[in-house]
């Protein structure tokens, strides 16, 4: 039994403490929350059952969606309008096969191919956030001058998004993110202006549909005639805020883990082909995204792990404590470049595993190898417990990483 739940973290370069000891305790541990019990998902092979299972649903309206259980009470009236507002198009919701209908129209856009193409494009957008860092002269903050930046410049291009409407996008996507676990006012009016502006980018493409991804979707639909308006702004909304903070977190928390480990920096620096798996390591090791992406429900009665779950049973898996399976890592609790971890879970697993993976990889790669190239001195400015990483929050990473060179 898990005494509470969630379980903050409180060393920047580990899940959060009571990890190891459930993971020794049982694959499925069972924890206490207001509305009702749930199932926590320790281990990676059964992370990985959990994930894959036609007979668990992550729709949130399946009875029994763990997120139900942190409040005591069903949702009002008025939380439910707001939340259905936005609900249109979010297949990250959906279980197969209405999921399919959605993820399938955007596949072509995620491939490998597609990617290296857009190498090019995120190498001269990196580029262009350095000269501005070199610019403003020999200091910076981190997440506000490149981490925050990199996503939300490579989704514009992504998505389309006319260069002189850059600013307001950037501005919009940081109150987004900038908001605490349960979101804010701020949080909520960004939200709606996004999902405005995504609304007029579709809509002028439904003008005149361009050879870009929102005028491919907006092709597909007419030819398929299977999703409304709204749906596919919903889908842009979803590519936006699962491609943005995850990314923008991972960028500075990867730099200062790198700046930490002057050997393994200085093994990537003498050799740039170490990057992928550098990157991959790094995903591993920090887990940022872990149980909140993964809140899934049983909709029959199952076995997990030599366990009975019952069908309406909620279960979170620990992504980050799948990660540090010492099962399937050898010396999970340290980061080594060269492991080679592909098979972690930092991107999920089974049908909802992340759609931008392969770009969210050009990203980080391009942005560190870039960042460590350019500017052979930087450093962070502090020590670890002055920085202001975000223990509260549902996905972790800093507020804020002074640096200098
Ligand atoms: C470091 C960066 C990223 C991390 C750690 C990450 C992590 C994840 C995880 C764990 C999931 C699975 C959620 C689940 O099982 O329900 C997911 C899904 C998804 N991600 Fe990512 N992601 C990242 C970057 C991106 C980027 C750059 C994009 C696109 C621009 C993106 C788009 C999506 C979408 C659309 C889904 C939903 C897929 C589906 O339900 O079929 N992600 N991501």
């Amino acid at each position: 039994m898990a005494q509470s739940f969630p379980v903050p973290r409180t060393c920047p370069f580990a899940p959060p403490d009571d990890y190891g000891r459930l993971r020794e305790e049982a694959p499925l541990v069972r924890t206490r929350l207001p509305g009702g019990d749930v199932w926590l998902v320790t281990r990676h092979a059964e992370a990985q059952q959990v994930l894959t299972d036609p007979r668990v649903s992550t729709d949130p309206m399946t009875p029994g969606h763990p997120m139900a259980a942190f409040s005591e009470r069903p949702p009002t009236e008025e939380e439910l309008r707001v939340r259905t507002r936005f609900q249109a198009g979010q297949f990250i919701d959906m279980d197969p096969p209405e999921h399919g209908v959605y993820r399938r129209m955007l596949i072509p856009e995620f491939t490998v191919r597609r990617i290296r193409e857009m190498r090019p494009g995120i190498q001269e957008t990196v580029d262009l956030l350095i000269d501005e860092m070199l610019k403003q002269g020999s200091s910076a903050d981190l997440v506000e001058a490149f981490g925050l930046a990199v996503p939300s410049l490579v989704i514009c291009r992504l998505l389309g998004v006319p260069y002189a409407d850059h600013d307001f996008f950037q501005s919009r996507t940081r109150q987004l993110i900038g908001a605490g676990p349960g979101g804010s006012e701020d949080s909520f009016g960004a939200v709606t202006e996004i999902w405005d502006y995504l609304d007029g980018l579709i809509a002028e493409a439904e003008r005149k549909p361009g050879d870009d991804l929102v005028g491919r979707l907006v092709t597909a639909r007419r030819e398929t005639g299977e999703l409304s308006h709204d749906a596919l702004v919903g889908m842009t909304f979803l590519l936006l805020v699962a491609g943005h903070e995850t990314t923008a977190n991972m960028i500075p928390l990867g730099v200062h883990t790198l700046l930490r480990d002057p050997a393994q920096l200085a093994a990537l620096r003498a050799d740039p082909d170490g990057w992928p798996a550098a990157v991959e390591e790094l995903l591993r090791y920090h887990s940022i995204v872990d149980w909140v992406a993964f809140d899934r429900v049983a909709t029959e009665d199952m076995e997990i792990g030599g366990q009975a779950v019952r069908a309406g049973e909620g279960m979170f898996v620990l992504g980050a404590s799948a990660n540090r399976d010492p099962r399937v890592f050898d010396r999970p609790d340290e980061f080594d470049i060269r492991r080679g971890a592909r098979n972690h879970v930092a991107f999920g697993y089974g049908v909802h595993q992340c759609l931008g993976q392969n770009l969210a990889r050009a990203e980080l790669e391009i942005a560190y190898r870039t960042l460590f190239e350019r500017i052979p001195g930087l450093r962070v400015v502090g020590e670890d417990d002055e920085l202001p990483f975000k223990y509260d929050s549902v996905i972790f990473g800093l507020r804020a990483l002074p640096v200098a060179w």
